[in-house]
């Protein structure tokens, strides 16, 4: 097994070149353009998402698996993706579906064993793929043995007593019930509350999502030890990289305060829950603390593992303004994550789409970044439903293009790639315990229409297992070409497109930066600009432009556009390299008047010998 080959070379890690430099070459293209140092792998690939259970089964029970996983890598090398994500695969009885977890350093059966983990591994790195682990740091599973430890009682000389956020009822609280008294007003995400009675502590536990996932106490020092080593487990195991999920709940306010309402809370009629919005989350959320755990894992744990060429990349999840969320980024000194995912374009929907929105929204994440660091881009996950239903389908392509020609590293959620569709689930169907826990308006809630199984191919459940049911129905369009197989045939495709845009932002330099400049921004369009740094000034800069309105076609001047931002260029005609529809591919246009058609994007190569020499 090459992970012992591993072990042996622990003490030459300079012998790992393997892995440097390897994504691509067996793929259809090689890099061109900038070299990135092997700390910043993550900069020039594309970060994939992968949701195990709907990925690919390889045992026929109708839930992805490891083994699928790794049967299905070479996948990415066509696709020019370098580095996946794999949502979480550790053991848990699957209430929020992985995200409460029972073991932290062992894989579920359902997915496989750790040997299939090690396997996939390996796999992916003699192809030269990274692989990204989600790490799940602020809760566990009641199922745990430490919260059934902790459960058991109060006594000091349980080591597990304060492993989890236990609390007495509301001091001064009058009331002959106990459970009535709870200790602070906060809502959880899912909407709901946050605490739980345990009658043989005769106390709250706290739980910032389902009560099935108990917070675990980060002010007691044992349980940040035992959270780094469950790092260190998967450092060593050659994980790549880590999603750190849910980083803004992971400590709460130490004097117990309620959140004051939100003045600006409008209650829906469909909500007959506590919502969680109904509150600002001041004392339960964003605690300032969270930043000196996330350095601490970055400065003992992943530094320690991150000798060359093995950079260990993290990335940190929390939905908030960018302002906020910059801070994950850390400091030249102590660094944090490599980067805060960007969620900016994730609420926004259909009815607000313009170019105008979008700029606002790019604006702004742009402005944030600090000087020096590198930004990132993300249209869906496993949480939101799929750009199409958010923007329409007739915007997807134009999704894709934004993110990954957008300065910085784009994230890809499996399928979108494809033009992949939400599903419709019906409630007896509903697995996602938002929806399941919300009979009144379960719609509402529920994620599994964006959970959906991957779309390989033609055949039964689009290829995706052999089972007489899968766990979350498919997506019909498979039959109508919406699937791998028959997209990698059609030169128009969603995937085809992918491909074009994966490779041009892999070779050409004016995409290796971290900075654009913006074109024409109206409620139409949104456009901009990509050039490379000076030093390569001889290479092309590409014009973005993307028709984001609502009209049939719109024309633009992009000259006098770019003009009145301070670029200048040579000549008004341009060449197209890519166009969404993959129809104009080569189509030498007039800058000055430049159409697009209704949802389309077009990628032109401006200055001298813009057109890629391969073919798209
Ligand atoms: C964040 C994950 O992305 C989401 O899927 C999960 O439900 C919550 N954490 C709570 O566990
Ligand atoms: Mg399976």
């Amino acid at each position: 097994m090459a992970t012992a080959l591993h072990w042996l070379l622990l003490g030459s890690l300079s012998l790992m070149v393997s892995l440097e430099r390897s994504v691509f070459w067996r793929g259809a293209f090689l890099i061109e353009g900038r070299e990135f140092g092997w700390r910043e792998w993550w900069k020039n690939t594309i970060i994939y998402q992968i949701y195990p259970r709907s990925f690919m089964d390889s045992d026929g029970d109708g839930i992805g698996d490891l083994k699928g996983i790794t049967s299905r890598l070479e996948y990415f090398l066509d696709i020019g993706v370098g580095a996946i994500w794999l949502s979480p695969i550790y053991r848990s009885p699957f209430v929020d579906f992985g995200y409460d977890i029972s073991n932290f350093t062992d894989i579920d059966p359902i997915f496989g064993t750790l040997d299939d983990f090690d396997e996939l591994v390996d796999h992916a790195h003699d192809l030269g793929i990274r692989v990204i682990l989600d790490f799940v740091p602020g809760y566990t599973s009641d199922q745990h043995p430490w919260f059934v430890e902790s459960m058991k009682n109060r006594d000091y000389r349980n080591p597990y007593r304060d492993y989890f956020v236990w609390k007495d009822p509301k001091p001064g609280c009058v009331s002959s019930d106990p459970r009535e008294c709870i200790p602070t007003n906060w809502i959880s995400p899912f909407d709901g509350p946050t605490w739980t009675w345990d009658e043989t502590r005769q106390q709250f536990y706290y739980h910032t999502f389902t009560k099935e996932q108990p917070d675990l106490n980060y002010l007691d020092p044992s349980v940040r030890e035992e959270m780094k080593n469950v790092i260190e487990f998967w450092m060593k195991r050659w994980v790549d990289g880590l999603r750190v999920d849910a980083i803004a709940f992971i400590i709460e306010d130490h004097y117990m305060r309620d959140d004051p309402p939100n003045p600006n809370f409008q209650p829906s009629e469909l909500a007959t829950r506590v919502v969680h919005h109904s509150t600002l989350n001041i004392y339960s959320h964003n605690h300032p603390d969270h930043h000196e755990i996330v350095k601490s894992w970055r400065r003992e744990v992943m530094e320690k593992y991150s000798a060359e060429p093995n950079y260990r990349f993290m990335m940190t999840e929390a939905y908030n303004k960018p302002a906020i969320l910059v801070d994950y980024y850390g400091t030249d000194d102590d660094p944090e994550a490599d980067f805060p995912l960007n969620f900016q374009f994730m609420d926004l929907h259909a009815k607000d789409l313009s170019g105008t929105a979008i700029f606002n929204l790019v604006d702004e994440w742009m402005h944030n970044v600090p000087d020096g660091k590198w930004p990132n881009w993300v249209v869906g996950n496993h949480d939101n439903y799929r750009i199409g239903y958010r923007w329409g389908m007739e915007y997807a392509r134009a999704a894709n293009v934004l993110c990954l020609l957008l300065p910085g590293t784009p994230t890809t959620y499996y399928g979108e790639e494809l033009g992949m569709d939400h599903i419709k689930v019906t409630f007896e169907e509903t697995q996602d315990p938002w929806g399941k826990n919300n009979p009144c308006c379960w719609e509402k809630y529920s994620r599994d229409p964006e959970r959906s199984p991957m779309q390989w191919n033609m055949e039964k459940n689009a290829g995706f297992s052999t089972a007489e049911k899968t766990w979350l129905p498919v997506h019909d369009n498979y039959k109508m070409g919406v699937n791998v197989e028959s997209e990698q045939k059609d030169p128009t495709s969603v995937l085809s497109l992918y491909k074009a845009l994966a490779r041009i932002r892999m070779q050409r330099p004016a995409f290796h930066t971290n900075a654009m400049d913006y074109g024409i921004v109206t409620d139409d369009i949104f456009s901009f600009i990509r050039r490379p740094n000076p030093d390569e000034s001889e290479q092309p800069s590409y014009l973005v432009a993307i028709h984001l309105g609502k009209k049939s076609i719109v024309i633009g001047d992009y000259v006098n556009a770019l003009l009145a931002n301070g670029v200048t260029i040579d000549s008004s005609e341009g060449v197209v390299e890519i166009s969404s529809r993959m129809d104009r591919n080569g189509e030498t246009v007039n800058l000055e008047a430049l159409e697009l058609r209704l949802g389309e994007a077009l990628v032109v190569g401006i200055g001298k010998d813009s057109l890629l020499k391969t073919e798209l």
